[in-house]
């Protein structure tokens, strides 16, 4: 981490006045660079899960951790330059969900950059999802020396997309279930790689690129579609560049991991936290090696795995600091020595709650 950099220190000053007061997640990205006038943050927040009840209810509970995190992320010093939302602001991919999270998100007082999450998709195939935010599936851009790439990570086959399913709403079920097993695996597809190649072709190959995808471009767990079919695919066009990093939603949990020149972070969830597969005794753990699974007793208890991190870019590299409510904090951050994330807040095994067997 870097702590000499003074942008750093007046962020987390700031920064801490807010965590005191913070029970839920969002997370901060600085971007440091040698020139004081490129630095810049942004913030990242992901899976609202707005779900519709009937008429003007809503789940409350998903609606206050949108709400919240859209408050905390105005009050911000300094002000981040965008928000990134990572997908599953719906539940069901229902209007009514989908106009209710945008209508909170068009709270912040920064542009949104959003991100299609399965559950905003499968309804209708992210029409309307593109008609509110006037955005294609996938698109990038610049900003300050970075290029930002949002992919659509959760796509399938055609015969399971348009054929298999009497109506949209029995797909849109279907695929929200996190392991049901008449659920596909997610991926970017042919023709958005090769947009992929063509747009990456055009940025010099020593320009930090940060890619945000819903799923994780990486093979972490088939069973609840912590999973992208094609993730080598993709890495593959990630590999030329000096640094990339892939920042995903999904999992609503810590993850991390390095392949080659990739750094791999997750961002935590302002519904609710999933638990880790290896949590699972039945299931066989695929979570990244790298990974050390924070320190909860109860992965259902609804606050215990929200938070908000910082993500420091110095040099291209990631440092990511989780701001944690009700358990301890963490930072992950790039060791150029290893060449991979590594906790630098770790917690000793001794000190850790054992991952709780569910059946
Ligand atoms: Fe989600
Ligand atoms: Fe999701």
């Amino acid at each position: 981490m870097n702590t000499s950099n003074p942008n750093r220190r007046d962020f987390i000053k700031g920064a801490g006045t807010i965590a005191a007061a913070s029970t839920l997640p969002l997370s901060i990205v600085e971007m440091a660079f040698a020139d004081p006038a490129q630095s810049f943050t942004f913030a990242h927040i992901s899976d609202a899960h707005i779900q519709h009840i009937r008429g003007a209810e809503f789940v409350r509970n998903w609606d206050r951790g949108l709400i919240r995190a859209v408050a905390e992320t105005n009050l911000l010093q300094p002000k981040p330059d965008f928000v990134v939302f990572g997908g599953d602001l719906a539940q069901l991919g229902m209007k009514e969900e989908l106009d209710h999270g945008a209508e909170m998100l068009s709270r912040l007082d920064y542009p949104v950059y959003p991100v299609l999450g399965e559950h905003d998709y499968y309804l209708d195939l992210g029409e309307y999802w593109s008609q509110l935010f006037k955005r294609e599936h996938y698109y990038s851009w610049d900003h300050k020396g970075v290029h930002f790439v949002v992919l659509n990570s959760i796509l399938t086959t055609d015969e399971w997309t348009h054929e298999r399913w009497p109506t949209a709403r029995q797909r849109m079920l279907e695929m929200a279930g996190l392991d049901n097993p008449n659920g596909s695996p997610f991926m970017v597809g042919e023709k958005q790689r090769q947009w992929l190649a063509a747009d990456l072709d055009k940025v010099p190959k020593d320009t930090p690129v940060v890619v945000f995808s819903h799923s994780p471009i990486q093979k972490i767990y088939k069973g609840w579609n912590f999973w992208t079919d094609d993730a080598e695919e993709v890495q593959a066009l990630l590999h030329p560049f000096t640094t990339a990093t892939v920042v995903y939603g999904h999992v609503h949990q810590i993850q991390y991991n390095q392949i080659g020149n990739i750094s791999f972070h997750a961002v935590m969830a302002t519904a609710w936290p999933w638990p880790y597969p290896q949590a699972y005794a039945q299931a066989e753990s695929q979570l990244p090696k790298l990974t050390v699974p924070m320190n909860r007793a109860d992965p259902f208890f609804e606050r215990d795995a929200t938070g908000w991190q910082f993500v420091d870019l110095k040099s291209g590299r990631v440092s990511m600091e989780y701001n944690l409510y009700s358990n301890t904090n963490r930072t992950v951050a790039y060791n150029p020595e290893t060449g991979q994330p590594e906790d630098s807040v770790y917690q000793a095994a001794g000190g850790r709650i054992a991952p709780q067997i569910h059946y």
